[in-house]
């Protein structure tokens, strides 16, 4: 097994885990008008706190669920998907999938460093999972059927449990039939705290904010009814704040307020502002930020989450509207939507408080090493399939495309491009990314984050920190009826190189250990006389990695190479052409990335083929693969080609492509 150059990854791990230990549990201090809160199911096994809650001002706050667990650092809680009659919009009630019967969940309270239990029933109809968004979590906690785990059958249950790695506002969602099912209501916060973050932070507030939608005939929209629809997303006509319409707050002139403001909606974007006010946005999806900006409107995609503090100044009994604005995100998001107020903040009759300074916040966040980092190119991506829209990434539909790989601790560069006239935003599950922008600049402040917005026409550069928590992470577009249209992939994090994308069959070995050694000169002839194409490449790799491909028959080929031969595979001088007429190398056509080299094959003025050289891990490791088509549609071509032009390499999200992999020796020396 090869070393891991991970200094500033086990570091910042190393602390996590040395705060999570030292941490007292925040006590169930604050919450509720329940009068106003009709739907409060208080019933001794409903799992919810009947005591928390007592700030009267107004504001309906959301369930918390009461810990069941006397240990100080265990939070034990239960959850139930189940049916349950609400009037969410109006006076009248209809029938909604819930957490516990509340429209969102119960809100789940922790302190990082906790353990999080949550044993889940379900008592829908259909299957179910949870998804905990933003959060580091374990890949078998992950909540993904299919992927990471089974469904949970109506009927049964699983119990999900993790160490709570960082102080945020996450959510939990379904990862099965999203639509509607987080579509409906099942949605819920989670809130981390960090005892240790300086107090006079303000008072602080929930807010989790989505949007419903009702069919005339009062059953929810969740499917999209057209291919508009799904294009633009399902907006819900209502737009609620912990489930309530025209919420308001009393509030106090100068009093010091913490929003922590979660977007859950469906497809909506929202721009919260506060007439006549600046917010200090001081953290956001992965807690607090390098420092605090001033913001005048903060925008948040599905799935993004803000931390903001607000003083709002007015005169008693006037009032402030925190209202959200419309985002131009395309497809017509602005046609005739104006501003809507989420909550009136309404001036208590009390003297002004006088301004108090704030705590000094500042975070020390490492910026990620990008030092030959692997680029890999997303482009996201609509097109039509039997006259229905189709979402993808590089062309391909989540259901055709095959994972793509890292390995922990190696550094990647996601350049996620949308090429689409409207607003995607882009989520990875269970690690933080930073963001980059298009030369390469990291974004100040410095911040992790989880969910992007990607504008159309413009690109960003995510950077992952890829801890050591292997296994298959999906990352798709959170305006779910883009991801349910394909916009979604997986990645497949592997531990070491040796494992790096390969599915050792059972009882097989791993393709390291039995292909055959190639030097340099024979992978260029093999690529020469398409020997390849015959056993015992064929069947060999095509058992150890099952590809989805249908013209991919070909397996894969991996390749070891000391520095030197890498060295030389940069600079375009380890394959050489073939003399059968076919194939030609070009050197002007080398891409040279520091850790991917890509060669073109040339027939006439036609490009036939690439070789893409590989450095997966480690001083000496290398993969090699060499396609047939005209382009390569790998990530590291300047100028990818449209869907369905041609070939790639099936290194993640290509179709097809001959894909075949050669052993070379170690070289050894220079
Ligand atoms: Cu909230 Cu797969 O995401
Ligand atoms: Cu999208």
């Amino acid at each position: 097994m090869r070393s891991r150059n991970l200094p500033i990854l086990s570091a910042l791990l190393l602390t996590l885990s040395c705060n999570a230990r030292s941490i007292a549990k925040p006590g169930h201090s604050t919450q509720d008008s329940p009068e106003k809160d009709a739907r409060a199911a208080d019933s001794p096994d409903s799992g919810l706190d009947a005591d928390a809650g007592l700030v009267d001002d107004g504001f309906v706050r959301l369930q918390e669920l009461t810990d069941e667990n006397p240990d100080p650092h265990i939070v034990e809680v239960s959850l139930e998907a189940q049916l349950a009659s609400l009037a969410l919009v109006d006076d009248t009630a209809h029938t909604h999938r819930t957490y516990n019967g509340t429209i969102p969940g119960p809100l789940i309270r922790a302190n990082k460093g906790d353990q999080l239990i949550v044993k889940l029933k379900n008592s829908l109809a259909d299957p179910t999972t949870i998804h905990w968004h933003g959060m580091r979590v374990p890949n078998g906690m992950d909540g993904v059927p299919g992927v990471t785990q089974e469904v949970v059958a109506p009927g049964g249950s699983f119990r999900y449990e993790y160490p709570l790695l960082d102080a945020s506002a996450f959510w939990y969602h379904p990862h099965f039939q999203t639509l509607e099912q987080v579509g409906d209501g099942l949605y819920g916060a989670v809130l981390v705290s960090d005892p240790d973050e300086p107090p006079d932070l303000g008072r602080e507030t929930v807010m989790a904010i989505s949007d419903i939608s009702l069919f005339e005939d009062g059953t929810p929209q969740h499917h999209p009814d057209t291919d508009e629809t799904t294009v633009f997303g399902r907006e819900g006509a209502t737009l609620l704040v912990n489930g309530q319409t025209a919420q308001r707050m009393q509030v106090t002139s100068g009093e010091r307020l913490r929003f922590r403001v979660l977007n859950m909606a469906r497809s909506r974007y929202l721009a919260l502002q506060l007439t006549g006010h600046s917010f200090l946005r001081i953290g956001g999806d992965g807690g607090l930020n390098e420092f605090p900006v001033e913001e005048a409107i903060t925008q948040l995609t599905p799935g993004e989450r803000a931390d903001l503090i607000v003083e709002p100044h007015g005169e008693p009994g006037t009032h402030v509207n925190l209202v959200t604005l419309p985002v131009e995100r395309g497809a017509g998001a602005t046609t005739a939507i104006g501003p809507e107020v989420l909550i009136r903040l309404e001036f208590k009759d009390e003297p002004k408080l006088k301004p108090r300074k704030l705590p000094a916040l500042s975070r020390d966040i490492p910026l990620a090493d990008t030092k030959d980092a692997l680029e890999i190119q997303m482009e996201l991506t609509v097109g039509t399939e039997d006259e229905h829209v189709v979402m993808g990434i590089n062309g391909v539909p989540f259901e055709e495309a095959s994972p793509l790989h890292a390995i922990v601790g190696e550094p990647q560069i996601w350049r996620v491009v949308n090429e689409t006239g409207y607003s995607h935003p882009f989520h990875l599950h269970g690690f933080h990314f930073q963001v980059l922008d298009e030369s390469g600049t990291a974004e100040s402040p410095l911040r992790y984050k989880d969910t992007i917005d990607i504008p159309p026409q413009e690109t960003r550069l995510l950077v992952p920190i890829f801890e050591a928590r292997p296994g298959k992470w999906m990352f798709h577009c959170h305006i779910l009826d883009h991801a349910e249209a394909g916009m979604m992939g997986v990645l497949e994090l592997s531990e070491t190189d040796e494992g790096n994308g390969w599915e050792v069959p059972p009882g097989g070995t791993t393709p390291a250990e039995n292909l055959a050694v190639l030097s340099v000169d024979d992978f260029a002839a093999l690529v020469a006389t398409q020997a390849y194409r015959e056993p015992p490449w064929v069947a060999e790799t095509a058992t150890a990695r099952p590809r989805t491909s249908p013209v991919s028959p070909h397996g894969d080929v991996r390749v070891f190479a000391n520095d030197t031969l890498l060295k030389s595979l940069a600079k375009g001088n380890a394959v050489t052409r073939g003399d059968d007429g076919l194939l030609e190398a070009s050197l002007d056509s080398q891409h040279d990335t520091g850790s991917m080299a890509v060669k073109e094959f040339y027939e006439g003025d036609q490009v036939v083929g690439h070789a893409v050289y590989r450095k997966l891990a480690g001083p000496a490791a290398a993969a090699a693969y060499y396609c047939e088509g005209p382009q390569s549609r790998c990530g590291i071509s300047s100028s990818p080609p449209a869907y369905g032009e041609g070939f790639g390499i099936d290194c993640g999200f290509c179709h097809g492509g001959v894909v075949f992999t050669v052993n070379f020796p170690e070289v050894t020396g220079n």
